[in-house]
């Protein structure tokens, strides 16, 4: 389990719901929010894995709910809220993690294909965000809302086009309803993780050909990020350390996005001076 980085009852009290929360990096969001004193709703298609979570949480002491969800349905995120508020009593922080994506040409991509991938990410999203902020609106007690995007969002996602498009997307609505809500005291942020290593990630995009090993000799910092790293950045975003932090985007990438410019062939080049 996640050993926090921000001190012990940092999210005492306050009522998370975090999608896609039975995986990856949304099930460390969920622990670690629950350590810092949090009570979480996990939500996605998958029970099982929603389940597990919740046992983890409740085994170290912590308060949780599974609700199966497909956020593509506004109907299954209206029963989503509809659960956190009957159990918890309202909700404090919302992290849109839930996605959706694979690698495939563009030119092959079926309609489906498309609809999935943007449904689930850009859709999805829409459909949480508003539904909870409609929550936050009327109980008054503003709220913190993070949306997990990728740092494709700036310069296009070859290969990933679908999620290229549906993260930017919601780069967009951050940055628009941050300042709409803002009155409503609602922060609203997202964090764009660089390559990260969970099992579905593995699965369907790191997986084979040494590709981990290859892509990390083009991360700055030489590895690939830990699903605890996102988590304690979203800790912070939805804490009050980030109280005057709204409409950005916390970059988590090792210096990935940056890695551009001659340096690297220093070696190969003739000359060191041009
Ligand atoms: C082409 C594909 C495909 C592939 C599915 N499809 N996989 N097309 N290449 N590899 C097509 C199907 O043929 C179908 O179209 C349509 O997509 C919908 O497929 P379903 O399996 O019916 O969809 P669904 O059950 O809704 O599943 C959604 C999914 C799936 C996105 C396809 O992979 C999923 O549920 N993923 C969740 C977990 C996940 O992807 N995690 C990774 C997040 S990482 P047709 O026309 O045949 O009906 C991330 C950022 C990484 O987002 C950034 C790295 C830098
Ligand atoms: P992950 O484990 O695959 O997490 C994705 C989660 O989304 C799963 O728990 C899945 O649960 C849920 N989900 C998918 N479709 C859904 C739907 N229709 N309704 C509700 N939930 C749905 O992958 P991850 O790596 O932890 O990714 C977490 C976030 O980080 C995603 O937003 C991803 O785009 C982003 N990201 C990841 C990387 C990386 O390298 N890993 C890099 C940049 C950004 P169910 O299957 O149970 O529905």
């Amino acid at each position: 389990m996640n050993q926090p980085m921000l001190p012990a009852g940092t999210l005492q009290g306050q009522i998370a719901i975090i999608t896609g929360g039975g995986t990856g990096m949304g099930k460390s969001m969920a622990l670690t929010f629950a350590q810092l004193g949090a009570k979480i709703v996990v939500a996605s298609r998958k029970l099982e894995n929603l389940e597990t979570t919740v046992k983890e949480i409740e085994a170290a002491g912590g308060e949780a709910l599974a609700v199966q969800t497909d956020v593509r349905d506004p109907a299954q995120v209206a029963n989503m809220v509809e659960q956190t508020k009957a159990r918890f009593g309202g909700i404090d922080i919302l992290v849109n993690n839930a996605a959706g994506n694979f690698v495939s040409k563009a030119e092959d991509l079926s309609p489906n294909a498309w609809n999935a991938v943007v449904g689930i990410v850009l859709n999805g999203t829409w459909f949480c965000t508003q539904a909870v902020a409609r929550e936050m609106i009327a109980r008054g007690r503003g709220g913190k809302m993070v949306n997990i995007i990728a740092t494709y969002v700036w310069n296009g996602g070859p290969g990933t086009a679908p999620s290229a498009a549906a993260k930017a997307g919601v780069l967009s609505l951050t940055q628009s309803l941050s300042v709409e809500w803002a009155q409503h005291h609602i922060r609203i942020n997202a964090i764009a993780p660089g390559p990260v290593a969970t099992e579905n990630t593995t699965r369907q995009l790191f997986g084979g050909g040494g590709l981990i090993e290859r892509i990390s000799k083009e991360v700055p910092l030489g590895r690939f990020g830990e699903v605890d790293e996102i988590a304690n950045a979203a800790a912070y975003l939805v804490s009050d350390y980030a109280a005057y932090v709204t409409g950005t985007c916390l970059t988590v990438d090792g210096g990935s996005m940056l890695n551009k410019g001659y340096l690297k062939y220093l070696d190969k080049m003739p000359g060191k001076s041009v």
